[in-house]
């Protein structure tokens, strides 16, 4: 176990580039599986998640070449890839999930961990499941884990998730890809890493048109082929330096970083003081004055993203007035609300809400990274505390931003990562 150790006062000045999308790669390498032989996935960032993905994979028979320097991934597929992918593994990760999808389309069944144990119709799983079920899958629960069997090609359908589930959407497309006629995905999820798995999937020989849209239009293909394919910048990574540079009144060139993927983010972050320069190859974020505060709702793309909700909620304990925050993805998210209030935030959570008062000033303290994006908005508010704040759990962070002590310290921050039971 490790922590972060942040002092506070230090402004973030210069240049940090985005590597590839947590989101899109994970589901890139899951898609390897739907052809045999050789896929290249490159700008693949250096994160816990690749590697544990990369496991799954090597339990279902593939074998997985990593340059980590490089930034690129090999994945050799055999004819008859393994259906079981390994519980453990499967637990750590919830996009390991996204391996359904494509075992039962291109082996007529799959065996997947269930994360959490969940139960089939329990409001995890689904939306997967009822749209699978659609494409003619029988699905079970067996042992702990989830069962899809085909007993054959899987046959189009027309489905209307109940809500546009970016796994969902992933896994119906990939099953569809293979299935025999026509596949029409309504409601469908159109962040750009779906996009970006399309354009993957397209190369590989299949049929899809809507790609980022809400309608997708699958016309079965019998086979594909494996390519070589670059990862989509990662939106939520760009977006937190560009909180961060806001917040710290510094200057941050986010080179990569994707302003069209960041549409409503970057709108808010001007109307909360920020001064945004786009660029051909990415785009420039300064801060100058305390932030003005500014209300968020968190929706599906192209809506205000979740992963950036924790981020939000640390530069709105700064800001200058009272802020409204509202969850809509996630019900669990406020959990961080927890550990920023011990720095000295003045939030107030209501069911999917948060009222964020403007805090004087906020305090360095130990505090726990309980996800991803919470441990991003830590460290973000510990940029800005009087004083030392340690972030604990820090595994967290690794999942999905690729060195993020060394980028934040190119950028000036004064951050250290120290084993958990070393003194600081
Ligand atoms: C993905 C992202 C995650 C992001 C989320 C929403 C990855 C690896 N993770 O997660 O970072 O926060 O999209 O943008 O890409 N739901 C159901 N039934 C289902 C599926 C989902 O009720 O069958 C619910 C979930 O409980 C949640 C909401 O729908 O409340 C959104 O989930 P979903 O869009 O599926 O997110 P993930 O794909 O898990």
């Amino acid at each position: 176990m490790e922590r972060f150790v942040v002092t506070g006062g230090t402004r973030l000045v210069g240049e940090v580039a985005v590597p590839g999308a947590k989101n899109s790669v994970l589901k890139l390498m899951a898609a390897s599986l739907l052809a045999a032989g050789r896929t290249t996935l490159t700008a693949v960032p250096d994160i816990l998640d690749v590697t544990v993905m990369g496991d799954v994979l090597t339990g279902l028979g593939a074998s997985v070449e990593r340059d980590v320097e490089g930034g690129w991934i090999g994945i050799d597929v055999p004819d008859e890839p393994g259906v079981a992918a390994d519980g453990d593994l499967v637990r750590r990760i919830r996009a390991s999930v996204a391996v359904l999808g494509p075992l039962v389309a291109r082996c007529g069944e799959a065996r997947v961990a269930l994360p959490g144990g969940d139960a089939i119709g329990s409001r995890a799983l689904d939306i997967h499941v009822n749209g699978l079920t659609k494409l003619g899958a029988v699905v079970d629960v067996e042992a702990g884990a989830l069962v899809a069997r085909s007993g054959g090609r899987l046959q189009g359908a027309s489905i209307w998730l109940d809500f546009p589930s970016v796994g969902a959407t992933e896994n119906l497309l990939m099953a569809g890809v293979l299935a025999k006629g026509t596949t029409v995905i309504d409601n469908a999820a159109q962040e750009p890493e779906i996009a970006d798995l399309c354009a993957m999937l397209t190369a590989m020989g299949a049929r899809v048109e809507g790609a980022g849209s809400s309608t997708l239009v699958i016309e079965g293909v019998e086979s594909l082929t494996p390519v070589a394919h670059e990862t989509v910048p990662d939106r939520i990574v760009a977006g937190t330096y560009a909180v961060g540079a806001l917040m710290t009144g510094g200057d941050v060139m986010i080179r990569g970083g994707r302003a069209g993927h960041l549409g409503i983010v970057l709108e808010k972050l001007v109307q909360a003081g920020a001064e945004v320069d786009v660029r051909a190859d990415g785009f420039r974020v300064v801060g100058r004055d305390r932030p003005r505060s500014i209300d968020v709702v968190t929706l599906p793309y192209p809506g205000f993203p979740t992963d950036l909700l924790p981020q939000v909620i640390a530069l709105e304990s700064i800001s200058s007035g009272t802020s409204l925050i509202t969850e809509n993805v996630f019900d669990s998210r406020f959990v961080f609300c927890r550990e920023l209030h011990k720095l000295g935030a003045d939030l107030r959570t209501d069911g999917h809400h948060v009222i964020v008062r403007p805090a004087q000033r906020l305090t360095g303290a130990r505090v726990m990274a309980s996800d991803v994006r919470a441990g991003a908005g830590l460290v973000l508010a510990g940029l800005v505390a009087d004083g030392v704040t340690e972030v604990t759990d820090v595994h967290h962070i690794d999942r999905g931003y690729a060195r993020f002590v060394e980028s934040m310290t190119a950028l000036g921050a004064d951050i250290r990562r120290v084993p958990d039971r070393a003194v600081a």
